[in-house]
């Protein structure tokens, strides 16, 4: 008896004495699946593959400095003493939750060009444009002063970014995702800049 899964043939056979039957059984996989070869499949979405690695470089860059922002915001979060404290708690919990999402839009826009994401500290620190530094004072506007120019520095390299990635690297659809991420860092911006007044 035989049967067909996916792209796996299976083959049963059954044997039988007077006292037992013995199942045997055969599988293999189809010539076709192995052409395929999917471990170095390409995506084939109308941007040549020197473009695709550009934009996925680019990508992690941002996935770097969208990650150091947003463990620079928990840092504030948590260590921030303020006459205005819980205001600032909830205020910082936010943000760092929008940094989380487009943490992982990011990752998984470079997955889709068929890219893989950076996914360690390390690689973050070296990628980054970004810097650790320790605020010297840990009240609400030193915090909020440092985290709002790490906002505007990403507005600035992705405001820069958007027309390369559409004119130079033909990709249209990333340079529109990064288009959508400025807007929400803007936002944020204006929002550090209000508390700063
Ligand atoms: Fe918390």
């Amino acid at each position: 008896m035989f049967c067909f899964i996916r792209n796996i043939t299976l083959i049963f056979l059954f044997l039988s004495s007077k006292h037992q039957t013995y199942l045997l059984l055969f599988c293999y996989t189809n010539s076709n699946f192995k052409e395929l070869n999917l471990k170095t499949m390409k995506s084939n979405i109308g941007i040549t593959q020197e473009n695709l690695a550009k934009v996925a470089h680019s990508l992690n860059v941002l996935l770097a400095d969208e990650t150091i922002l947003y463990i620079k915001t928990r840092n504030a979060h948590w260590n921030v003493e303020d006459p205005n404290f819980h205001a600032l708690h909830l205020f910082l919990e936010e943000q760092y939750g929008i940094l989380a999402q487009i943490i992982d839009d990011i990752a998984e826009r470079i997955r889709s060009l068929g890219h893989y994401a950076e996914a360690t500290l390390k690689g973050y620190l070296e990628l980054t444009h970004l810097t650790e530094k320790k605020s010297k004072k840990n009240d609400g506007p030193g915090y909020l002063k440092e985290l709002l120019d790490d906002h505007e520095a990403i507005i600035k390299e992705l405001r820069g970014n958007i027309p390369v990635y559409d004119e130079d690297w033909n990709d249209v659809g990333s340079s529109d995702f990064i288009t959508g991420i400025l807007q929400t860092h803007e936002k944020i911006a204006w929002m550090l800049r209000s508390h700063l007044k």
